[in-house]
């Protein structure tokens, strides 16, 4: 066990506004006013990137203590020091607070100040905003708002410059709209460590460009989308598609590799529009790839299953969930004893805990369909599947895949029940699958498996549930509804409940906060636990 001792944070005494405040030493000026709750405006601060100080739109007032001639701070009536103040405003996003500063962020200076930044930052702008798909979300307009002078006393004409340039095959850069306040360029120098964007020609005429012979076509592209504050940069997926103030913000997490990265679903009339990244500092701070904010399309395909099918010789085709279900559990019972489930790493605590139920009630072979990539050093994790460590903790992922295989192969295993995945994609063939004599398959697309099922089962997108996942560094998080699944699709956790209940009589499990109940109360690591208590930033936990 280490003896050592994290060092004490040392505090430093401040002033803001005339209110004494502690922080922490190496606290920026911005970031203390932002605690003091003083929200100061500003475009090319941003806390990931470094700080150019190259906008002007934080400025402040500040000061310093008093000093008598032997370089003691001079006490005022109060019992504080006093401060000198410096006669010009300054940037609060270049330098951190020191012993008795003084800020003033709202005197005549400092409102001054700033609406001759705004006066200047607009002189050139276009008059896009009914056309400009920041709109709604645009600091320049806010701060036009909150800061700004009503008129303008610009009577020349303004600048022109490329309008819908593509930088790349998902980021359009308006150039008339930029402020140059250069985060595209930091983030993409800085974080996504691929320096292909800076500021090219003169005066009022610089703009952002790509290097020559480059494009920006970095899977980490969009995040300058986001953290552009004015309408320049725009994601070609989304510009012109939906006015924000129309979409509904759902926070969920992202399902495409073992990170689970926080997002926001951004959705209007059942239709998703976009996924942008949530702050989440204990997973993915604030960025995302665009590999996986783009991945969402599929949920909205026509070839997505909306009806439960019974094949012909179970007796037809389209049918009632009733009748699916009775005959799936028919089918399970008559080969108890030589079932198998290839439940997917993709699945929920909720529905992996089911599944487990499932597979101890029918004596049944369980794994999950393992899915494996490149890791990209950033946030995209080697592990494909998002709830691999759920998986394990409920007892799901078992490493018998290989046993099912052989199973299937040779005659031993007789059915079979897949769950949001392909089988044909763990090792066997069409033909293997149809030899069996019963194929249970729950998913929300077709494939190979639910064309040869003699049951099949339309399931719910990672969107359309709630439900809880745990990443690879075993951080509990929880999904949440965005969009509804459509036609008669269920939630998977309904559709394995229901199976469970047609084979096996009740189980009270009412809601999906009966079944982490019921979760928690059998797995000692979620004691405590339940759904609302695992929050929008999740929870960690102490795997066995
Ligand atoms: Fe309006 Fe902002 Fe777009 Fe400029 S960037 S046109 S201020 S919404
Ligand atoms: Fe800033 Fe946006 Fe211009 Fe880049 S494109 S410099 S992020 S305003
Ligand atoms: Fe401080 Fe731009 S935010 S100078």
């Amino acid at each position: 066990m280490s003896t050592e001792t994290a060092a004490p944070v040392q505090m430093i005494n401040v002033q803001i506004d005339g209110v004494w405040l502690q922080f922490p030493k190496g606290t920026r000026v911005i970031e203390a006013c932002r605690q003091a709750e003083k929200l100061i405006p500003h475009y090319c601060y941003h806390p990931k990137l470094t700080s150019p100080g190259n906008c002007r739109m934080c400025l402040v007032e500040l000061g310093s203590p008093k000093m008598t001639p032997d370089r003691k701070p001079i006490i005022g009536a109060d019992g504080k020091p006093e401060i000198g103040w410096i006669p010009r405003p300054q940037i609060s996003c270049a330098q951190d607070v020191s012993e008795g500063m003084g800020i003033r962020t709202n005197s005549p200076m400092v409102l001054e100040s700033r609406k001759g930044v705004m006066e200047f930052l607009l002189i050139n702008h276009p008059l896009d905003c009914p056309i400009c798909d920041q709109a709604g979300e645009c600091k320049l307009q806010e701060f036009s708002v909150d800061h700004g002078n009503a008129s303008s006393r610009f009577l020349e004409r303004k600048v022109k410059k490329p309008k819908s340039v593509e930088l790349g095959p998902r980021v359009t850069l308006d150039a008339e709209r930029c402020i140059l306040c250069t985060r595209c360029i930091r983030f993409m120098k800085e974080v996504a460590n691929d320096d292909v964007l800076g500021i090219v020609d003169r005066g009022t005429f610089n703009s952002i460009a790509a290097h020559p012979d480059r494009i920006l076509d970095h899977n980490y592209s969009l995040n300058t989308v986001d953290i552009c504050p004015v309408g320049a940069l725009t994601s070609s997926d989304f510009r012109f598609k939906m006015r924000v103030w129309f979409l509904k913000d759902t926070s969920t997490v992202d399902v495409n590799c073992g990170t689970g990265s926080n997002i926001t679903i951004s959705s209007r009339e059942n239709v998703i529009y976009r996924i942008t990244p949530r702050d989440n500092e204990a997973v993915n701070g604030c960025w995302l790839p665009d590999s996986h904010r783009l991945n969402f399309k599929f949920v909205s395909s026509p070839a997505r299953l909306t009806l439960p099918e019974v094949r012909p010789q179970l007796g037809g085709e389209k049918s009632s969930w009733q009748q699916a279900l009775n005959l799936a559990a028919e089918a399970l019972k008559r080969n108890a004893g030589r079932v198998a489930i290839i439940a997917s790493g993709r699945a929920t605590n909720e529905e992996l805990f089911l599944v487990k139920r499932l597979a101890t009630i029918l004596g049944a072979k369980v794994d999950i369909l393992p899915r494996t990539g490149e890791a990209d050093g950033m946030l995209i994790a080697a592990d494909r599947n998002p709830n691999t460590t759920g998986a394990k903790l409920l007892g799901v992922a078992t490493g018998q895949l290989a046993q099912i295989v052989a199973g299937v192969k040779d005659g031993s295993i007789s059915a079979l029940i897949a769950l949001g995945e392909d089988a044909t994609k763990a090792g066997l063939t069409e033909e293997d699958i149809a030899k069996l004599d019963t194929i249970i398959a729950a998913d929300i697309l077709p494939n190979k498996t639910t064309a040869k099922a003699d049951v099949v089962l339309p399931a719910a997108a990672w969107c359309e549930k709630r439900g809880s996942m745990i990443n690879l560094k075993s951080r509990l998080q929880r999904l949440n509804r965005a969009v509804v699944a459509p036609g008669s699709a269920r939630d998977d956790w309904e559709i394995l409940r229901d199976l469970i209940l047609a084979i096996n009589g009740s189980n009270g499990l009412h809601n999906i906060d009966d079944v982490f109940k019921a979760m928690a109360q059998e797995t000692p690591a979620l004691a405590g636990l339940t759904l609302s208590r695992i929050g929008d930033l999740g929870v960690d936990i102490t795997l066995p």
